[in-house]
């Protein structure tokens, strides 16, 4: 027994007892640090001779091994164990069953939309833009309806409180803006949101138009009737489906007209092209005088019009009974009545 037996026995004690890294290095500060009791002892050597120093020097030597070895031995365990710990703590259940990854789908109205646009694009037509927030002039004025006209009271605007603004009752005033900004002719289709302050099974305050405007020389009704026969057989599928224009009453276009489709109901189905009842699909006509003229569209020019609801489209060709499903962004109805997920068409912007 000598000293260093106590010493030994106070070090392994503490070592055993560390929990922590930094716990440890500080026992080893203590234990083997240069103030340490066995490195001041090496020193201590050096006043010693012949066998008497060999003999020390052996001891404190095996002494200083041992404690190295017993911090080393315990820094493994605490390695080890610092590492279980945090491999418990990062652990993936790969057992679990994955996330399922849901698909989106295309809302039918601008499947409808796109698909509408396509044939419109197919046909020559440039895709032309305008405001939600129109001004009273280009909504209706310059489209021939003068503030006195009743027609202004039939469309129920929203106007912005206040302010000269409205919302667009209609896409009609596209054509405005498009006429204004560039030199005829013009074959151009738009496609937007339009408001009207109404709510029922029919009517949405938010729906969608798509208008269309050509303007040129020797433009007549034929064309009319002729461009949307095209259109109305490419967009059902079903090629020359019996159309009828019927006399109406636009303030911008003389004369005006509204085009039914040939369809069957029976029940809650209805089957474009067949049977013997007819259904109201859009709004035409040959585009009124005044309207050109607010335009700056120059003599010798005429042109037709037409509008068209969207939501109306896809109810007809996708038999959706509630105008209202559009908008309540129903999971279930959008999975059923959404088209998967594709590229759109390229439609080209007019310059
Ligand atoms: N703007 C009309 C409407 O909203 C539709 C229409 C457009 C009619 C162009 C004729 C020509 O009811």
């Amino acid at each position: 027994m000598d000293r260093f037996d106590a010493l030994l026995k106070e070090a392994s004690t503490h070592i055993a007892a560390a929990s922590s890294m930094p716990a440890l290095n500080e026992l080893r500060v203590t234990y083997l640090g240069k103030n340490s009791a066995i490195i001041q002892a090496l020193a201590g050597l050096r006043n010693l001779e012949g066998e008497a120093k060999k003999e020390a020097g052996a001891r404190v030597n095996e002494v200083r091994t041992q404690l190295d070895h017993q911090i080393r031995q315990k820094q493994e365990v605490l390695e080890a164990e610092a590492l279980a710990a945090q491999l418990a703590r990062e652990a993936i259940d790969v057992t679990l069953p994955a996330r399922p990854i849901r698909q989106g789908a295309v809302h039918p109205l601008m499947q409808v939309a796109e698909e509408a646009l396509a044939i419109f694009a197919s046909m020559g037509f440039r895709l032309a833009d305008g405001p939600d927030i129109e001004d009273e002039y280009h909504n209706f004025t310059a489209l021939n309806i003068p503030e006195t006209h009743p027609a202004r009271q039939l469309h129920d605007t929203f106007y912005l409180q206040g302010l000269q603004y409205l919302l667009r009752t209609h896409t009609s005033p596209v054509q405005i803006r498009a006429m204004k900004a560039g030199e005829p002719p013009f074959s151009l289709v738009s496609f937007g949101r339009t408001y009207r302050s109404d709510w029922d099974a029919t009517h949405t305050p938010m729906f969608h138009q798509i208008e269309g405007l050509v303007v040129g020389k020797d433009i007549a009704m034929a064309h009319l009737k002729g461009c949307l026969q095209e259109f109305v057989s490419r967009f059902f599928g079903v090629s020359n489906v019996p159309i009828r224009l019927r006399p109406h009453y636009f303030p911008f276009t003389e004369p005006s007209a509204e085009l039914d489709v040939q369809c069957q109901r029976d029940g809650k189905h209805l089957k474009v092209g067949e049977g013997d009842s007819w259904m109201e699909l859009l709004g035409c006509g040959m585009v009124h005088p005044a309207v050109l003229h607010h335009a700056g569209v120059p003599e010798g020019y005429q042109g037709f019009a037409f509008g068209m609801g969207v939501e109306r489209l896809a109810m007809v060709k996708y038999g959706i009974g509630d105008l209202r499903a559009f908008f309540e962004n129903d999971v279930r109805w959008l999975e059923g009545y959404g088209a998967p997920a594709q590229r759109a068409p390229a439609i080209p912007e007019r310059r």
